[in-house]
C-alpha cells in the first residue's frame, strides 16, 4: 500500500516544486503597508500592480471608517450560525436588496466566498439530466463546480461562436433524445488572465434559436465596467439576457464575500439549497456592514470608475506603444505577452523588483506553454502618471535584456526568505 503523505512530498506540484528559491520571494510575497499604488516589499518601497483593487476602495477613508465601526459595534462573531438558521440580520437583507438594484435584478443571494459560492452555486442549480456548456477558460471555481456536476458538460473554445454552437447543437439533441434535462451556458464577464469579455452579447443572441440558460461570472466586471458599474452585461447592453449574475466582492470592493443576482423565485430556490452557505456560518456583520459602504460609493462616485479606466489607457496606451503584446483586452486587466524560459522570467521578474522597484505577477510553465511568459498588471483608481510612466521605462528596459538573452541562466534565482 502507498503512504499517501510520501506520494506527496515527492511532487510539491508546479509552483510548489520550486518552493525551496522561492517561497516568500515568487511564491507568498509579502507586501506590507497601507493598500495602494506603492507598497513596501522586503523592506523596499514598490509600485505594485498585482491587486484587485480596481477602485482603490481597499484603503478609502469611508470604508475604513465603515469597516471599523462595523466590528467595533458587532465583533466577528455576529451574527451566529448559518443564514436559513440563526445567521441572518437585517443588514444582510438590505446588502441583498441594494445588490439586486445595482445589477439590475429582481433579487440577489449572499454568498460567503466568489469561489465556494460559485461552485455550491453550479452544484445547486443543475440535475444529472441538465447539460453544462462552458468557455474553455473558465476560471477554477467554475471548473470545480463541474466537477460536481453528475450530468453531460460540454466545453466550447474559449470566445468562440461557432464552436458554442456547435456544443449547443450536440446538448439540444441529447436532451430532446433523454427527454429530460435543460442547458446552462456559464462564461464569464471578463476573463481575469487575458482581460477579453465574454461575449455575451452574441451569447445572449444565441437564445433566439436554443434554448437555455445563461450564468456569468463578472467578477472583474462589476465595478469596472458599464455605465452604472453594473458590469459587462451593461456594457454589451445584453444585463436582462444574463439569467444569473454573479460576482465576488474581492475584487473592485477590495473585500471579502460574493452575491448571485437573478429573478425572486430562482434566487430564493438558491438560498434554501444551496450548500455552501445552508452549511457554514453567515457572512461576519463588519464585512455585511463595509460591503454596504462599498457599494454606496460604487453607485455615488463614478469617478473612482474614471480614475480606473483613465489609469488603465494610459498604461495599456504606453505599453502599446513602447512595442508590448498586450493580447485583445477590453477591460484594466493588462497582460503583456513575451517568451523565455521559467530561469529567465524570473530573473527579470527580481531585476524589475530588486532594481526598478515594480512589483507584478507572472505566469509561467507549466500553467501556460513552455517558452511563454505573462506578466500581468492590474491598473487602480489609485495609480498616479508617476507610477504608469516608471512602470513603462522599466518594462522597456528589462525587455531588452531579456532579448539580449542577458537573463538565461541555468536555474532559478535563489531568493526565499531566510526563515522558510
Ligand atoms: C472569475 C473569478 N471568479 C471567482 C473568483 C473567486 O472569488 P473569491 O476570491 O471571492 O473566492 C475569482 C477570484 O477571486 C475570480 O477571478
Amino acid at each position: 500500500m502507498a503512504d499517501i503523505f510520501e506520494r506527496l512530498i515527492k511532487n510539491y506540484g508546479p509552483i510548489g516544486q520550486h518552493r525551496e528559491h522561492a517561497h516568500g520571494y515568487f511564491a507568498f510575497p509579502k507586501l506590507e503597508g497601507d493598500i495602494g499604488g506603492r507598497m513596501i516589499f522586503r523592506g523596499k518601497e514598490v509600485i505594485v500592480w498585482s491587486l484587485n483593487n480596481y477602485l482603490g476602495l481597499a484603503n478609502h477613508p469611508d470604508v475604513r471608517k465603515a469597516d471599523a465601526e462595523g466590528a467595533a459595534r458587532f465583533g466577528l462573531a455576529a451574527p451566529m450560525g448559518a443564514r436559513m438558521m440563526s445567521g441572518n440580520s437585517n443588514y444582510h437583507e438590505q446588502l441583498e436588496k441594494e445588490l439586486a438594484e445595482f445589477v439590475m435584478k429582481e433579487d440577489a443571494a449572499l454568498l460567503n466566498y466568489g469561489y465556494q459560492g460559485m461552485s455550491s452555486l453550479i452544484d445547486a442549480l443543475c440535475s444529472r439530466h441538465d447539460i453544462i456548456v462552458y468557455d474553455a477558460e473558465s476560471h477554477a471555481c467554475i471548473v470545480d463546480g463541474l466537477r460536481m456536476h453528475a450530468g453531460h458538460r460540454y466545453v466550447y473554445k474559449h470566445n468562440d461562436m461557432a464552436d458554442l454552437e456547435k456544443q449547443l447543437q450536440r446538448a439540444t439533441t441529447l436532451i430532446e433524445k433523454q427527454k429530460a434535462g435543460g442547458i446552462l451556458v456559464i462564461t464569464e464577464g471578463v476573463f481575469g488572465m487575458a482581460g477579453d469579455q465574454g461575449k455575451l452579447k452574441e451569447i445572449a443572441a444565441l437564445k433566439e434559436t436554443y434554448e437555455f440558460r445563461l450564468l456569468v461570472d463578472d467578477a472583474h466586471g462589476f465595478g469596472t465596467l458599464g455605465k452604472t458599474g453594473a458590469g459587462a452585461g451593461e456594457a454589451q447592453g445584453v444585463q436582462d439576457k444574463i439569467d444569473l449574475y454573479f460576482s465576488t466582492f474581492a475584487k473592485s470592493m477590495a473585500s471579502i464575500g460574493a452575491f448571485i443576482g437573478g429573478e425572486r423565485k430562482i434566487v430564493d430556490y438558491i438560498r434554501y439549497n444551496i450548500r455552501s452557505q445552508i452549511f457554514a456560518k453567515s457572512l461576519p456583520m463588519p464585512l455585511v456592514i463595509g460591503n454596504l459602504k462599498r457599494l454606496e460609493l460604487l453607485r455615488t462616485r463614478p469617478e473612482l470608475k474614471e480614475k480606473l479606466w483613465g489609469n488603465a489607457r494610459k498604461l495599456q496606451s504606453g505599453l502599446k506603444a513602447h512595442g508590448f503584446d498586450i493580447g485583445n483586452t477590453d477591460s484594466p486587466v493588462t497582460p503583456i505577452y513575451m517568451t523565455g524560459g521559467v530561469e529567465e522570467a524570473t530573473a527579470m521578474v527580481m531585476d524589475l523588483r530588486e532594481n526598478y522597484h515594480v512589483f507584478c505577477s507572472i505566469v509561467v510553465y507549466p500553467v501556460i506553454p513552455k517558452g511563454h511568459i505573462i506578466y500581468r498588471l492590474i491598473p487602480t483608481a489609485v495609480h498616479t502618471d508617476a507610477d504608469i510612466e516608471e512602470t513603462l521605462r522599466a518594462f522597456d528596459e528589462t525587455k531588452k535584456t531579456l532579448d539580449a538573452g542577458k537573463y538565461k541562466a541555468a536555474s532559478i534565482p535563489d531568493m526565499a526568505d531566510a526563515s522558510a
